[in-house]
């Protein structure tokens, strides 16, 4: 190539040269020995010399989770048209055009691009004001969720090893900025009062952000996505709240990464059974059952049982913190045992005529495809598997 060099006082560079790899040296080795001393060393866990996180590369979690989610990334302009989302592409744009092009007039009607003016008379066509606000209380319930969820995952990308886990858990950072950001405007859509935190889901989050390391994968990835898991199963099949499948999808795959994360990096047999950390973890989730309690009246209003929604949560998450690792206290059958009973105590005395029933075993996920999505994670077992998280050939 013909490019024309520039001439250089050749002493001076060599003199730049020596004075960097001088103070290469010394800093490096401050650092090393601040570090062995428990001083602080080297801020980030980042190796230079292998161009690579510390922990490797990790490339089967980075196409597991990575990949998978830039594959499946979804634009709030396509699903969910009536926001002020303008985040297609031109080529994204050019496709979706043209396939509309393509449609019936009776498909084109079906899959008419709601503004936001017509998203609002349909939510206003088809839901009463205290079935508007009981949506808006259940969803913003998780709404505050996503503020948190985007933090903590934030917060992970310090405490995960490899270059992988890190490009993994970077994709569930943006998921969750997405989710935060989207599901504002949704609410937002329902033209009702949008309440404010909890006490229990305060302190249920906040719990969860304080918590030590890869503790915050149990307390977010486990337990609070599997709550925002149950509610959008909930009620993604109810009309103008189709967009919940997306989020639902999103939320199956943060579930199954710290068991993909310890599959390359396993916690040490004390940090899955310590006595504290066991009770700490069941410590972290109290909060949800006062939690569900409070949201009783709402799921009421909306024809979902808040001890079937609360027992199908708790089954969950028992069987997912076990799979992942994080032991509790009790194993899953006695735990949910105990639950169960504690639940049926609960209704004898607010229900007239209850007989005892087993929460447990319940599910209140009515969309088909998100029953799909559960079963491969819950049901099948499988939570690392390649599927995991992914949408049908037809839809994706
Ligand atoms: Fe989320
Ligand atoms: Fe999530």
């Amino acid at each position: 190539m013909d490019l024309t060099e520039l001439p250089i006082n050749a002493r001076a560079a060599r003199i730049n040269r020596r004075v960097e790899h001088l103070v290469n040296r010394a800093v490096r080795l401050r650092d090393r020995v601040r570090g062995r001393l428990g001083l602080g060393g080297r801020a980030a866990d980042y190796d230079d010399e292998r161009y690579e996180f510390v922990g490797g590369p990790n490339d089967e979690m980075r196409k597991r989770h990575y990949d998978k989610s830039l594959r499946l990334l979804w634009k709030a302009e396509q699903h969910a048209p009536w926001t002020t989302f303008r985040d297609l592409t031109e080529a994204e744009r050019a496709v979706r055009d043209m396939a509309e092009q393509a449609m019936s007039p009776a498909d084109k009607q079906a899959r008419a691009r709601l503004g936001s003016r017509e998203f609002r008379e349909l939510l206003d066509r088809t839901y009463t004001p205290r079935q508007k606000q009981a949506l808006v209380n259940i969803l913003s319930a998780i709404g505050h969720g996503e503020a948190y969820a985007w933090l903590v995952s934030a917060t992970n990308l310090r405490d995960v090893r490899s270059s992988g886990a890190k490009a993994a858990v970077t994709m569930q950072v943006l998921e969750e900025a997405k989710h935060f950001v989207v599901m504002r405007e949704l609410i937002g859509a329902f033209d009702v009062p949008v309440p404010r935190q909890s006490a229990w889901e305060y302190l249920l989050l906040e719990g969860v952000l304080r918590a030590r390391g890869l503790e915050k994968f149990y307390g977010m990835n486990v337990l609070v996505e599997t709550i925002a898991l149950s509610i959008f199963g909930a009620l993604a099949h109810l009309p103008g709240l189709e967009i919940l499948r997306l989020f639902h999808l999103d939320e199956s795959r943060h579930t199954a990464l710290p068991q993909s994360y310890f599959k390359d990096f396993p916690m040490s047999k004390w940090q899955q059974r310590s006595p504290l950390a066991r009770s700490r973890r069941l410590r972290m989730a109290l909060p949800t059952l006062p939690l569900i309690l409070l949201l009783e009246e709402d799921l009421a209003v909306l024809g979902v049982d808040a001890f079937d929604f609360a027992g199908s949560i708790l089954r969950k998450v028992v069987h997912l913190s076990e799979r992942a690792g994080f032991l509790l206290p009790r194993p899953a059958p006695e735990m949910l045992a105990r639950f169960n009973k504690l639940f049926n105590a609960y209704c004898k005395l607010t229900r007239p005529g209850h007989q005892f029933r087993d929460f447990m075993t319940a599910d209140t996920s009515r969309d088909a495809e998100v029953a799909r999505v559960e079963h491969e994670v819950f049901v099948v077992g499988d939570g690392v598997s390649e599927r995991v998280g992914e949408r049908p050939r037809a839809q994706a």
